[in-house]
């Protein structure tokens, strides 16, 4: 008896010291199991990108245009994360989100960057750029770069500008063909002291709101209505609560694409020239395809919805421009004359007017 206990004693510690020594070399350093998707995760580099229209916009398309050429051209390593529809913060929010470094990547509406740097508002001003071209000429030309660079002391690295379009208005208080049709009203702007302005000039009152507050004032009645691109206006379904759109061409609206600079700085060479060429690709696509898109939303409009639509003609958009004017003269010390001058001499170039 005392011998067999003595076996079975002993073939129960082999078979511990067994098991023991298996565990150990699967799982010591180095020999963990694997699994592929982890390859490599530790040297990944994860961008937020963070904004707040529909992923169906020139800009959502953008960014997830961006996203896929990014990760092709790093073979995976830097993995751009897109979230849409003001997902993780609002207009204002994603600004200091992006500052603080907790997303590395924004593009907003260049008129929400008037706070940083009021140069920005040189794209706000009424008409100033009446064609596409004057609009690529602008952003991919001198003003651009000196408004880019005009970021730096904000921890912000301005690396490009995509475009949406031209700015329409609606309202549920209509047909809207003379500035003088607009007095009284109340509208939802971008948060602005100069398109502020220019609402004050229309007679009508202008509040600066989250994007995505727009839809719901807008059916309750609080607001009448808004200023918008096309697309803007149909992928919010902003036409499903308004009777009438004027089709003015009034202004600009498009993007500076923005990384935080601190995370921009400590990159590689190579990492940023990936992203370099990726915004380059990207950016020619948009600066075509936003404004096929904004027609295209247009018939579909049209055709989904009951909304008037009145498209100013050239001598009525002529008439709002010289109304407009007053604006050019009130902030020329806020932007700075010769910016204020150079975006004129585009504007007589391209003088659709
Ligand atoms: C707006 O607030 O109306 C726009 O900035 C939305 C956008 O980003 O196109």
């Amino acid at each position: 008896m005392k011998a067999f206990l003595s076996v079975a004693l002993l073939l129960c510690v082999g078979l511990a010291v067994s098991v023991w020594i298996g565990f150990h070399s699967r799982f010591s350093e180095g020999t963990l199991p694997f699994d592929d998707d982890q390859k490599g995760i530790k040297d990944q580099v994860v961008i937020k990108f963070s904004h707040v229209v529909a992923e169906n916009t020139p800009k959502g398309l953008a960014a997830q245009r961006f996203a896929k050429l990014v990760n092709e051209k790093s073979e995976g390593k830097i993995k751009v994360e897109v979230v849409p529809n003001g997902g993780l913060y609002s207009d204002q929010e994603e600004l200091e989100a992006l500052k603080r470094g907790d997303i590395q990547m924004i593009a907003p509406a260049t008129t929400k960057l008037s706070t940083f740097s009021p140069k920005f508002q040189v794209l706000d001003l009424p008409y100033a750029m009446p064609t596409r071209e004057s609009m690529i000429e602008v952003l991919n030309g001198d003003i651009g770069k000196t408004l880019l660079q005009s970021l730096t002391n904000s921890n912000m690295k301005g690396l490009t500008f995509w475009t949406n379009g031209f700015k329409q208005i609606t309202t549920n208080d209509g047909p809207l063909k003379s500035p003088s049709d607009l007095k009284g009203q109340t509208f939802r702007i971008m948060p602005s002291p100069l398109l502020e302005k220019q609402f004050q000039l229309l007679n009508a009152k202008a509040v600066g709101l989250d994007f995505n507050e727009t839809y719901r004032l807008l059916e309750s009645g609080e607001l009448n209505g808004e200023e918008n691109t096309i697309s803007n206006i149909y992928s919010k379904k902003f036409f499903d609560v308004q009777s009438h759109l004027t089709v003015s061409d009034h202004g600009f609206l498009g993007y500076a694409v923005i990384m935080n600079e601190d995370f921009w700085n400590g990159l590689s060479k190579s990492q940023q020239q990936i992203l370099k060429e990726s915004l380059q690709e990207t950016t020619t696509w948009n600066q075509t395809y936003s404004f096929e898109m904004n027609d295209e939303q247009l018939r579909l409009i049209e055709k989904q919805s009951e909304i008037e639509i009145y498209h100013l003609t050239k001598e009525e958009k002529r008439k709002w421009a010289d109304f407009f004017e007053p604006v050019y003269k009130a902030f020329d010390e806020e932007i700075g004359t010769e910016l204020i001058e150079q975006i004129k001499k585009v504007r007589a170039n391209h003088s659709e007017l």
